[in-house]
């Protein structure tokens, strides 16, 4: 298989994580985005969903900023348990579930006001299939988004490309904000990188009222 092609694959994120035990973030941290974060989401009551979660410590950080109301979904169960592992050791709680995000749609709906997505959509972008793949995702995204609500998406594609698919009429949202990030230099254990990419975007992308 095309190595691209592995990153759309369940099975190539369960062996990845096997020798993962610590936290890692892909593309950035949270502190590189926390502003824009507290701007458009400043009660903390949100109802927050982070799709694709992996070993990231973003949930942790969102707690740790009282945000109490954070589920993460992965669909690698040994992300999970490290995940999982990681809140025990900062004794908080987050809601992290075993979960394949191409089933959002068969969730109950408007449930979020916030989902968040940093490098998920990028491994439906290299998957087999992958214009199925992405639309069965936005449109789930869509899908569990409360009217109003935000879609929190880090991609490190080209930003023309990702808004052309992303910001389709049918998923009934529209462009809120837009931010280039520059990512850091130290890039080990995450073959995602590609030789060149020097920045990362993030979009904010609201749901019709
Ligand atoms: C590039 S990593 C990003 C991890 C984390 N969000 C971060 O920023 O560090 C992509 C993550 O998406 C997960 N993933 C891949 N396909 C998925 C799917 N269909 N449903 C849910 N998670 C998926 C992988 O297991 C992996 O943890």
């Amino acid at each position: 298989m095309d190595t691209r092609a592995r990153y759309g694959d369940p099975e190539f994120w369960e062996a990845y994580y096997t020798d993962k035990t610590i936290p890692f973030d892909w593309y950035i941290t949270f502190d590189r985005f926390q502003e824009l974060f507290f701007e458009h989401f400043p009660s903390g009551d949100e109802n927050i969903l982070e799709c694709g979660c992996g070993t990231s410590d973003l949930a942790i950080k969102l707690r740790g900023y009282d945000y109490p109301n954070v589920k993460c979904i992965d669909v690698s169960q040994n992300a999970i348990t490290i995940a999982q592992q990681q809140c025990i050791v900062n004794s908080l709680h987050v809601d992290i579930e075993c979960f394949d995000a191409l089933n959002l749609s068969q969730e109950e709906g408007a449930q979020y006001d916030v989902v968040i997505d940093k490098g998920l959509l990028d491994c439906f972008f290299c998957a087999d299939d992958s214009y199925h793949k992405i639309h069965r995702y936005l449109t789930g995204v869509s899908h569990v988004l409360k009217p109003g609500g935000k879609f929190v998406l880090i991609t490190s594609g080209g930003k023309q490309d990702r808004k052309c698919f992303v910001l389709k009429p049918e998923y009934k949202w529209e462009l809120d904000a837009e931010e280039t990030i520059a990512l850091p230099i130290v890039r080990e254990r995450a073959p995602l990188y590609q030789p060149g990419m020097k920045c990362c975007h993030l979009f904010i992308i609201q749901k019709s009222s």
